[in-house]
């Protein structure tokens, strides 16, 4: 039976939520009425056979690409389930990062691929490690898949390191994907997309996470002309096309893609001060931490966590994400980012449920 689901989304989307919810990974919603659009902008349908030319041209000048290159889908999931339905056969052997985002790796299973990972080590502040990845490449890997950011640490990796594994994956002929839907949240200094370092790389991205527009599914690959054209002609299978009020909404969101991002910057800086703070005084817990980025990756250092969580639950009305989703169950993700009021509380009844 091939694997058919997602534990982690199920949960995400039926048992995250709390009044004191820190079990996020985006920031807030931005609201339709903040969009300068009128409806007399809008249609319902229009010329999006193998994407909306404007919407094409949007996505290629955000990320300084031809939009042949463009491969629009429903959001950085679909985006990452297409590109690796176009890359992958079942039986081949994908490497992922670990810890990672777990619908990487089930949407490589459900596609009947081989799933190796490769360890991004605490003790090394989850640095991605081109070693790691040579240890555990073989002549048949056809694709190496890691996030940048990284979900769930907000660690970054640099472009040199991105180099080192592309070395790699073209040492066997393979590919690299790159999930970046968290990389705009490096406010300064905002890196290009490593779509830019060879063509072995492919990347996915959205406007979710750090603008606040999940709502819109705008979600694109980023892949070498011919493979692009291959992944429009798989989504023919899955999707056909994209629904066009969103398209054109989507375009009006990249015009005004800096003040959208700015909005939430404010949210999660003030957060992170808490943060920062919150981690210098407690003890129970440790993490990496990061100058940019909307989540950070705690461990209990003693005691269970999912008991630790559970409780934060139930007696403190707080939720984070169970590490156990990230193959570590030590551990528990908070998100930043949505209402600095509420992560606040949310840090000061961690606290509470640590200290009692
Ligand atoms: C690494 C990563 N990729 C993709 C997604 C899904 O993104 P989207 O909402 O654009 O489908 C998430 C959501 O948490 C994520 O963490």
């Amino acid at each position: 039976m091939r694997h058919k689901h997602s534990d982690y989304m199920h949960w995400a989307k039926l048992h995250s939520s709390a009044r004191f919810n820190l079990a996020t990974s985006g920031v807030a919603a931005f609201p339709m009425r903040e969009l300068p659009v009128s409806i007399e902008q809008l249609e319902i349908n229009g010329d999006s056979a193998y994407g909306y030319a404007p919407l094409q041209q949007a996505i290629a000048d955000k990320c300084g690409v031809d939009p042949d290159c463009v491969v629009a889908a429903a959001g950085t999931s679909m985006a990452n389930h297409l590109a690796m339905a176009a890359l992958l056969d079942p039986g081949d052997e994908v490497l992922i990062e670990h810890p990672t985002y777990e619908l990487l790796t089930s949407a490589a299973l459900y596609l009947g691929a081989s799933v190796t990972t490769f360890a991004r080590k605490e003790q090394d502040g989850y640095a991605l490690d081109p070693a790691e990845i040579l240890r555990v490449l073989t002549p048949k890997t056809k694709l190496i898949v890691l996030t940048n950011l990284h979900n769930p640490t907000s660690v970054r990796t640099p472009d040199y390191v991105l180099l080192e594994v592309g070395d790699l994956a073209k040492s066997v002929g393979a590919h690299v994907l790159v999930d970046e839907v968290y990389l705009d949240a490096v406010y300064e200094n905002t890196p290009r997309t490593s779509f830019h370092l060879g063509p072995e790389f492919i990347v996915t991205n959205s406007l979710t996470k750090i603008y606040g527009l999940s709502g819109l599914r705008c979600g694109w690959i980023l892949a070498q002309p011919d493979l692009a054209r291959a992944m429009w002609r798989l989504n023919d299978l899955f999707e056909s096309n994209r629904a066009h009020p969103v398209e054109l909404l989507s375009v009006v969101a990249f015009q005004n893609l800096r003040a959208i991002r700015d909005r939430a910057r404010k949210i999660v800086d003030a957060d992170r001060i808490l943060l920062n703070d919150f981690l210098s005084r407690q003890i129970g817990v440790s993490a990496v931490r990061t100058e940019f980025g909307t989540t950070s990756f705690l461990r209990l250092k003693k005691g269970d966590a999912e008991r630790f969580l559970e409780r934060l639950r139930t007696e403190y009305e707080t939720s984070a994400v169970p590490g156990r989703f990230f193959g570590m169950s030590s551990h528990f993700r908070i998100g930043m980012g949505v209402d600095t009021e509420m992560f606040g509380e949310g840090l000061r009844r961690i606290a509470l449920a640590l200290a009692a």
